[in-house]
């Protein structure tokens, strides 16, 4: 992480280096005091951004991405304990921890919400909400929550909460294709001569931030060992999914040794499962896939394939790159019935055809029948493995967005910003 210090020009006496630290710790001290009760609580308006303490402007961020106000209170606040703690003080000993990572669509999360609510079992774990840009309607449907602990996470390096520099619009930014040759802007065109677009790769470069600051950055998750299990804010989540995911995370060494991964849902988004009684082996899905502390350092270590893979899409940089480079096919485990259900529009992906339930004001009718409502997975059954499935793979040279040389630093610096070595 960058030294907090570095940037101040303190040539003379030690006394004056002590009397700035002192005023600079006391700043930061009656920052973190004031945080609860007042930036937390509403939204961050331009007139808190000019009242906040000039000294805080670079604490703690990247260089890449240094000089926003509010990246500094984002990342003050994601040190708040979780919410819930009165109401359930311990998590059980096996817990899966569950992150939901979200955007803007709070008619999708209430539904997403809902849903959690009815999960068998949730009250003993650890809820993670993770935040691509600060939203008050968002929020308040996370602060509702009662029924487990939650932690709420905002990436202070989304676009989103950037007007005016990168990782936003910044004003010398190349626009359209061949500007780069014409004028002098910033920018470099990705494969097909278009440049970046600041909506378009927050998605993947929230997924990233959020996987480092999950398994490296969080005093909450930093020594978890168990499965960690990640949803989106448009899946429906059956009431048996926390049991199932434990069952399948605790059958997986005997089951299928192979594989990386437990899923809730098919890989085919479209499939709500076969029915049958049986297990299957099958490539990773991108619904409710839950991997352990060994499989996080497995990608971690590809930091550079997924930093430099010209596609804006988190989920297919990780099929077309990340996956092929561990040399052996990499299978998620799941039962025959699913237990998580993608509704969303799917209109966020461009270039990809639409996929699963496609809804779009919110009213969501996915049918909860009996067998959703308990674990539907035998111990004593055996495994089919779905060998050569369609779907990206290596060789798929991506679908571009992501030419830019800011997005591919700031994507290595979050690889970094926890561990302090090259990755
Ligand atoms: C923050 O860093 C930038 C770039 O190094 C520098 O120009 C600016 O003066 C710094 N601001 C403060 C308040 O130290
Ligand atoms: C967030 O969603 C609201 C309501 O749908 C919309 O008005 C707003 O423009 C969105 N903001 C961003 C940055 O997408
Ligand atoms: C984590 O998962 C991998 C892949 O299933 C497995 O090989 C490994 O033993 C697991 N690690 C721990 C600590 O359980």
């Amino acid at each position: 992480m960058a030294n907090p210090w570095k940037n101040q020009r303190l040539k003379d006496s030690a006394l004056c280096r002590l009397g700035i630290l002192f005023a600079v710790t006391v700043s930061i001290v009656l920052m973190l005091a004031s945080v609860p009760r007042t930036a937390l609580n509403k939204s961050f308006s331009d007139n808190d951004l000019n009242n906040l303490d000039k000294h805080l402007e670079n604490v703690s961020l990247l260089s890449v991405a240094r000089g926003n106000e509010m990246s500094v209170r984002l990342h003050t606040r994601n040190k708040s304990p979780p919410r819930n703690l009165d109401l359930y003080p311990n998590l059980a000993k096996d817990h899966v921890v569950i992150v939901l990572y979200v955007h803007n669509r709070s008619q999708y999360l209430r539904v997403t919400v809902e849903s959690l609510s009815k999960v068998e079992g949730i009250s003993e774990t650890l809820l993670i909400v993770s935040h691509d840009g600060y939203f008050e309607e968002m929020n308040k449907i996370v602060e509702s929550i009662k029924f487990c602990q939650v932690k709420q996470i905002f990436s202070p390096y989304s676009p989103h909460i950037f007007q005016g520099s990168f990782p936003g619009v910044s004003a010398n930014d190349c626009k359209n294709k061949g500007d780069e040759a014409k004028t002098h802007c910033e920018g470099n065109p990705d494969q097909y001569g278009n440049h970046r677009s600041p909506k378009i790769v927050s998605l993947k470069h929230h997924w990233w931030w959020m996987m480092n600051t999950v398994w490296d950055g969080l005093v909450e998750t930093k020594d978890h060992d168990g499965h960690v299990l990640f949803i989106e804010e448009d899946h429906f989540i059956f009431p048996n999914a926390y049991r199932s995911i434990q069952t399948l995370t605790r059958l997986k060494q005997e089951k299928c040794p192979d594989c990386f991964a437990a899923n809730l849902a098919p890989s085919d988004v479209k499939s709500r499962g076969e029915g049958f009684d049986s297990l299957v082996a099958e490539r990773m899905g991108n619904v409710g896939y839950s991997f352990n502390r060994s499989v996080w350092e497995r990608i971690h270590h590809k930091a550079k394939e997924f930093c430099f893979f010209d596609d804006y899409n988190w989920d297919i940089t990780m099929w077309a790159t990340v996956f092929p480079s561990f040399g052996s096919p990499v299978y998620t485990l799941r039962g025959p019935r699913t237990s998580a259900v993608h509704f969303g529009k799917c209109g966020l992906h461009q270039g990809r055809g639409e996929e699963g339930d496609c809804i779009d004001n919110g009213i969501v009718n996915i049918e909860v029948k009996e067998t959703d409502k308990v674990v539907n997975i035998n111990k004593e059954w055996g495994v089919r493995v779905f060998e050569h499935q369609p779907g990206y793979k290596a060789g798929f040279k991506g679908w571009g967005g992501w030419g830019d040389k800011r997005d591919q630093r700031l994507c290595l610096d979050f690889a970094t910003m926890y561990r302090g070595e090259s990755p």
